[in-house]
């Protein structure tokens, strides 16, 4: 590695990431999605689940590039602690708005083993439902353990950790505006 991409590696405690994919990068997918979505959905009002923390950022930037009306909720769920992934959901605010009838979104910023969605689609599947799709920025295919169709994707990535634009290590690193991915030396 020269030392120009040297300098642009980023420390988060005891990790360093290098730059992977970039901000206009993924607001140019993000704009695609958005795109997708409010064709997808003319004439209706879907419900959009944001999924905290990891997400926020890029259900916001979402939101905003679907041309539509839309609510939006958030639902806290994690399973992950330091870079893998225990399996073992937690949930917070947990109190949604009635479900009944509507066209749900739900909106993730990575699917890895996939227990997160997986947990979420079930628990969506009991409510009386409209539909149900899912949206993530980045799926590692090779870790996905599920077969539940993820129907909006930006990125399909290598199974690597990665870091930025919403997703941390360790509560760090979600404010970069570019995606980092785990160096090795
Ligand atoms: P899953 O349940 O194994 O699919 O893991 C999904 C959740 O773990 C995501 O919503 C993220 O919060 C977190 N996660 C998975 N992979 C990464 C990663 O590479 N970087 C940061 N967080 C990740
Ligand atoms: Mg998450």
């Amino acid at each position: 590695m020269d030392i120009k991409s040297e300098d642009r590696l980023v420390r988060l405690g005891d990790l360093q990431f290098s730059p992977y994919i970039t901000s206009s990068k993924i607001q140019a997918r993000v704009r695609e999605l958005g795109q997708q979505i409010a064709k997808d959905y003319q004439h209706t009002c879907p419900l959009i689940i944001c999924i905290l923390n990891g997400s926020f950022i890029f259900c916001s930037d979402l939101v905003r590039a679907i041309d539509l009306d839309s609510e939006i909720q958030f639902l806290k769920v994690s399973s992950y602690e330091g870079t893998s992934s225990t399996g073992e959901m937690k949930m917070a605010f947990d109190t949604l708005p009635p479900l009944e009838g509507r066209e749900v979104i739900i909106v993730e910023d990575i699917v890895d083993k996939g227990h997160t969605i997986h947990f979420l689609h079930q628990l969506f599947l009991k409510k009386a439902i409209a539909s149900l799709r899912l949206a993530s920025l980045l799926l590692k295919p090779e870790a996905y353990e599920y077969d539940i169709p993820i129907d909006y994707i930006g990125f399909e990535i290598p199974n690597d950790f990665v870091v930025g634009y919403g997703l941390d290590y360790n509560q760090k690193g979600r404010n970069l505006p570019d995606i980092y991915t785990l160096y090795k030396e």
